[in-house]
């Protein structure tokens, strides 16, 4: 490895596909910042911790983590289910800190809520139960007629439209309570554990469901789950841990970016585990054409990859400027700073509109050491551990 090699050790223009230019569209959930503590006094205790998190129509996020690690409180907040206390959140446009009690129940209607604690009412039949949401909304008798019926048959409850849910099984419930905040095809629908109670197929035909309305109406989705099973139809996986997202990873865009890591030399060898775990952890820098992406003499903190357009490295020394070389997308530079702890030994230009993906010194570090162990296992793998 050296810290300029040569433009032939570029692995070709395999730049993947730039991601969708999402920066004039409304966020359909914005949050900055927001923080949230139960009880009082000496029993207060923060459970949420200055999370960041923006999700446009038409994304399928899916919230992982542990049990207690903050996921129901954060989804009750985005629903306007609790008051915000710090932070600032938008739902649809709206800002929720400070909103009274009757316009929290305002923003909640336009919110379909895939809750546990279903709330069916007893005493009302599956389709009754969900006509009842549509008497909010504008719709003709015959529509309002028709489209409860339309959404349950769907769920595959076209058999049990007249049924009370005393006499349905849990998953049948868990369904009707689906169709009743689907069936205004609401623009956020927010669902926690929705597959929980379901058997695998009438899991995937739910999820399937809200998938379609995702695409077909720009509807964002928040899905908090345990079930890998429904992990595909995720845009962005989101992982909370004691109460901070750890993580919040587009999918796309990482297995675009994994596929570009696997062609780089400097990552041979790694899994694809290892690789989807390093696009995980990589940022995006954009320089227009001149910039200086790093200086000579300077401290290395970084490691970069090029992932679009070209640069320029060069090396000064008594008074003169030379270039070293030129590289494209796929080379890399940077690391034998962060490797010897010394200061840059060349600067490096964009000579184009550049896109770089970035390591920290401590991430790029640790994923040198993976690879170390990764190369090590296959050894061991191959000679059978001798
Ligand atoms: N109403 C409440 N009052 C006090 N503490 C609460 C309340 N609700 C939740 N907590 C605490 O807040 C933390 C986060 O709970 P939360 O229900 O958001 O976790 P979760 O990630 O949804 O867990 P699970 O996967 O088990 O559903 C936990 O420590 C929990 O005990
Ligand atoms: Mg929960």
């Amino acid at each position: 490895m050296s810290d300029f090699p040569p433009a032939s050790s570029s692995s070709g223009s395999t730049a993947a596909p730039f991601m969708l230019d999402r920066s004039k569209l409304v966020p359909t959930v914005d949050i900055q910042d927001v923080s949230h503590f139960y009880g009082e006094g000496e029993g207060r205790k923060q459970v949420i911790f200055d999370n960041n998190l923006t999700i446009y129509p038409g994304e399928i996020v899916i919230m992982t983590g542990p049990s207690g690690s903050g996921k129901t409180t954060l989804l009750t907040l985005i629903g306007a289910l609790r008051s915000l206390q710090q932070g600032s959140l938008k739902v649809l446009g709206k800002e929720l800190r400070g909103l009274s009690t009757a316009e929290q129940v305002k923003v909640r209607r336009n919110i379909g809520f895939i809750f546990q604690a279903h709330n069916l009412f007893d005493s009302l039949t599956a389709y009754q139960n969900v006509r009842l949401t549509t008497e909010l909304h504008d719709y003709t008798p015959e529509q309002r007629h028709q489209l409860p019926i339309n959404m349950l048959t769907d769920l595959g409850l076209k058999e049990r439209l007249h049924y009370k849910p005393a006499n349905l099984s849990g998953g049948q419930r868990q369904r009707v309570a689906i169709g009743r905040a689907l069936v205004n095809q609401p623009k956020l629908v927010l669902a926690d554990e929705p597959t929980a109670a379901l058997d695998k197929d009438t899991g995937r035909q739910v999820v399937t469901l809200l998938q379609h309305m995702a695409k077909s109406q720009g509807s964002a989705i928040m899905i908090v789950t345990h079930d890998n099973r429904i992990l595909d139809v995720a845009d962005r996986i989101v992982n909370m841990v004691d109460g901070y997202i750890v993580s919040n990873i587009e999918v796309a865009e990482n297995i675009a970016i994994c596929k570009f890591l696997s062609k780089c030399s400097v990552f041979e060898g790694a899994s694809p585990n290892l690789l989807s775990e390093i696009a995980g952890k990589m940022k995006r820098e954009k320089h227009p054409f001149g910039t200086p992406i790093i200086k000579q003499g300077d401290l290395g903190d970084k490691f970069y990859v090029v992932r679009n357009g070209r640069v320029e490295i060069s090396k000064s020394k008594d008074g003169r400027t030379d270039t070293v070389v030129h590289l494209g997308p796929g080379a890399f530079f940077g690391e034998l700073a962060l490797l010897r702890n010394e200061p840059r030994a060349a600067t490096v230009t964009a000579t184009e509109p550049v896109e770089v993906l970035t390591l920290s010194k401590e991430v790029f570090l640790e994923v040198r050491k993976n690879l170390g162990t990764f190369e090590e296992q296959l050894r061991k793998a191959t000679f059978g551990g001798h």
